[in-house]
């Protein structure tokens, strides 16, 4: 259990009961009918549809729990930028649409996983609907994207309720190297649910913490280098970040073509599945990567592979330099050696003490040619994404340093700047510097990544914490992480799956395989309380 309390710290304790008591009454779904009891502290995607199919609970009950504990929740942990005025009028339709399977005797797998279910989107995935879609600053506030990023449309079909858009570091971080995490304009500054002080890691930490602290069922984030795994890690979520162009990136706010992927935060590997298994595929919009990466998709989908017995003849291989020298001296050290003999009792063998060649230039962006490439390819992207838009004040990178230029105090200016901006408007395409960074960074993986995995016949590198995200973002792989412990003041970490291109059948084998024979992940201990109280308050 944990024994830090960051919310505790931030309220006097009168207001803090209060909270409490509004939590209690507010996460809980009585059936006036039959007084049964659904929490949605912890609700899985199983558990909800368990609750809808017995008539315990409707999606638009569901949605309604998750509306109160944002409500309760986010003027503290301002994870949560906008929920969507339809989101009721979506569960409604969910729930007419599930009685009339029912009267049909068609089930839950007629429907989809995903129906019904509340999905909180990083507010860099475009919606066509009453949600704005702006990456945290006001420079796009009130423009209208021209219709639904593609894995949007996918989890429509799929039945999922829109709740809302979920706060980031603003525009990923690439605005400046001063941005903090988690903080942008529209939202400010996100907390991390079980450490206040502590970084929620970025960009997508308003999904992360969301789903963290329950306000929502499942949710997507988005990753160029590390911004879907490390804030998963940080606030203790499980986090996949798919194969590149496994995902649609068409429509969802850009950096790279070589790198972005979309993909979920959850609180569980296998709701991350059902998430992954909905928005995977082809989409003539992201025509060369979603084609290319197709192939990887196994026939069935990926949920075939939530296997308990998934670690039975699994080679993994393990990077201890540097990736554990920041937690040196804290109890992720022991845990992760705990972990390693978890894996080993369940079949894995581990290859222990490997070397990436080149491991401290793929480190640094600055000599893997990963920023000289990342800037060059933001500025062609955000160009080409904002031409798009509808209702939009600015049509540039040029015209949002304008913006930030003459609304200096909304945006923190002066504070924060905007050096990345500057540095990225300041490139002229994709030239012999840019190809040439490329190129290297292709052959840094080739001769690094890829000849570690090849040459011990690896499965997957496993790593503690997130620091080996850029090795995987240069190269395009794909990587899960799932809470693996908490440090003694409470800040959780994760241990991270990384494998490669078209790995997930193998990482999602391994990654459920831990996650069942560990368990490790606990909610934010305000919410641990809420639970055993409710206990109590509901007998009396
Ligand atoms: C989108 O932004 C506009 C401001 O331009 C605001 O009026 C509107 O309420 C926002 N939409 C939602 C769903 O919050
Ligand atoms: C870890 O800490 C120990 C002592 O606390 C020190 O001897 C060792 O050099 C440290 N290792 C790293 C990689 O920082
Ligand atoms: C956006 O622009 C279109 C025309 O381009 C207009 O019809 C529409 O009303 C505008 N919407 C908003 C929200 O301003
Ligand atoms: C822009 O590029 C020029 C020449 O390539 C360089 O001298 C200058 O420092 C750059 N400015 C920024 C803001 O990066
Ligand atoms: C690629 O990396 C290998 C091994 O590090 C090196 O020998 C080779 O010169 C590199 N090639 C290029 C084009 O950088």
């Amino acid at each position: 259990m944990l024994t830090n309390s960051p919310i505790t710290s931030l309220l006097s304790s009168s207001s803090l009961t209060l909270l409490l008591l509004l939590l209690v009454f507010s996460t809980i779904f009585v059936n006036p009918i039959n007084g049964s009891q659904f929490s949605i502290t912890e609700a899985t995607i199983d558990d909800i549809h368990l609750a809808f199919s017995e008539n315990q609970l409707s999606s638009r009950q569901l949605v309604d729990l998750y509306l109160d504990q944002i409500e309760a929740l986010n003027p503290l942990l301002r994870s949560v930028l906008e929920v969507n005025p339809d989101a009721l009028n979506q569960a409604d339709e969910a729930d007419r649409e599930r009685q009339k399977a029912a009267a049909k005797d068609q089930g839950r797998r007629s429907l989809g996983e995903l129906h019904g279910i509340p999905i909180l989107l990083k507010d860099s995935i475009g919606t066509k609907d009453k949600l704005n879609t702006t990456c945290g600053s006001y420079a796009l506030l009130g423009s209208t994207v021209a219709r639904d990023s593609g894995v949007v449309q996918r989890l429509r079909k799929a039945g999922a309720v829109i709740l809302g858009k979920a706060s980031l570091s603003e525009w990923y971080g690439v605005r400046s190297s001063e941005i903090p995490d988690g903080w942008c304009a529209r939202g400010g500054q996100a907390l991390n649910p079980y450490v206040e002080s502590a970084d929620p890691c970025g960009s997508s930490s308003g999904p992360a913490i969301s789903v963290a602290a329950n306000m929502v069922s499942v949710s997507l984030g988005t990753e160029t280098d590390g911004s879907i795994i490390c804030p998963a890690d940080h606030n203790s979520v499980v986090g996949i970040k798919p194969t590149v162009g496994l995902t649609s990136r068409a429509g969802v706010i850009p950096i790279s073509p070589r790198q972005d992927t979309i993909g979920p935060i959850c609180r569980t590997v296998t709701d991350a599945v059902y998430v992954l298994d909905a928005i995977v595929g082809f989409d003539p919009r992201d025509y060369e990567a979603t084609k290319a990466a197709s192939v990887f998709i196994p026939p069935g989908g990926y949920r075939q592979f939530l296997n308990e017995d998934g670690l039975k003849g699994k080679i993994l291989g393990v990077v201890r330099e540097p990736f554990l020298d920041s937690y040196n001296g804290t109890s992720a050290i022991p845990a992760f050696e705990h972990h390693l003999n978890v894996l080993r009792q369940r079949g894995a063998t581990i290859v222990d003490n490997l070397e990436i060649a080149n491991l401290d230039v793929i480190m640094d962006p600055s000599q893997s040619g990963e920023l000289i490439a990342l800037l060059a390819e933001f500025k062609i992207s955000i160009n080409d994404y904002l031409k798009e838009l509808s209702n939009s004040t600015v049509r540039s990178l040029a015209d949002i340093i304008a913006f930030n230029l003459n609304n200096p105090v909304i945006e923190k200016l002066e504070e924060y700047g905007q050096d990345k901006f500057l540095a990225s408007e300041n490139t002229s395409g994709i030239g012999e510097q840019e190809i040439e960074a490329m190129e290297m960074m292709a052959n840094l993986s080739k001769f690094g990544f890829e000849k570690l995995m090849k040459d011990n016949n690896l499965d997957a590198m496993v790593t503690i914490g997130s620091g080996a995200c850029t090795v995987l973002a240069i190269g395009g792989y794909p990587a899960i992480t799932v809470p693996a412990g908490y440090e003694s003041n409470g800040m959780p970490f994760g241990i991270s799956f990384g494998g490669l291109r078209g790995s997930e059948p193998k990482l999602i084998e391994i990654s459920y395989a831990f996650e069942q024979a560990t368990r490790e992940r606990r909610p934010p201990s305000f919410l641990d309380r809420e639970m055993s109280s409710s206990h109590h308050l509901m007998q009396t």
